[in-house]
């Protein structure tokens, strides 16, 4: 019984480590996890927010960080600005190399 508890106990601490390695590595999860797919839609064709799937990489990852930083005010930024404030520019650099390749 002991031994049976020690295996279930390390299966606890090991899952929730390798899913949040998988998450910062991923970028089509992060899309989700992140929320963007709220906005810009599940395929990133766009909703509330415009379509991000096919545009250059760089230019989602430049545009992102301006509308997270308050630097793009332009239109609607402002909804999407409040959503994104803990997205790190790492997490943006694996989401905009997702977007792009759809
Ligand atoms: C609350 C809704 C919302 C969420 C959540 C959201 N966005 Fe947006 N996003 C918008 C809106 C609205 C715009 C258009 C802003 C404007 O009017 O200029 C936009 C614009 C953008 C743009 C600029 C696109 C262009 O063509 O210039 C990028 C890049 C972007 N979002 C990326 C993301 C990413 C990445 C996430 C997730 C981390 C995200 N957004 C989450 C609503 C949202």
């Amino acid at each position: 019984m002991k031994l049976f508890t020690g295996v279930v106990g390390a299966a606890v601490v090991a899952i929730p480590m390798l899913f949040s390695t998988a998450a910062v590595a991923d970028g089509a999860a992060l899309y989700k996890s992140k929320g963007c797919a709220g906005c810009h839609k599940a395929d990133a064709m766009g909703q509330v927010g415009p379509r991000l799937a096919g545009q250059m990489e760089k230019y989602v990852l430049e545009q992102f960080k301006l509308i997270r930083d308050g630097k793009r005010a332009s239109g609607k930024s402002g909804m999407m600005k409040g959503a994104v404030s803990k997205v790190t520019d790492a997490e943006a650099a694996e989401i905009a190399k997702y977007v792009s390749g759809l």
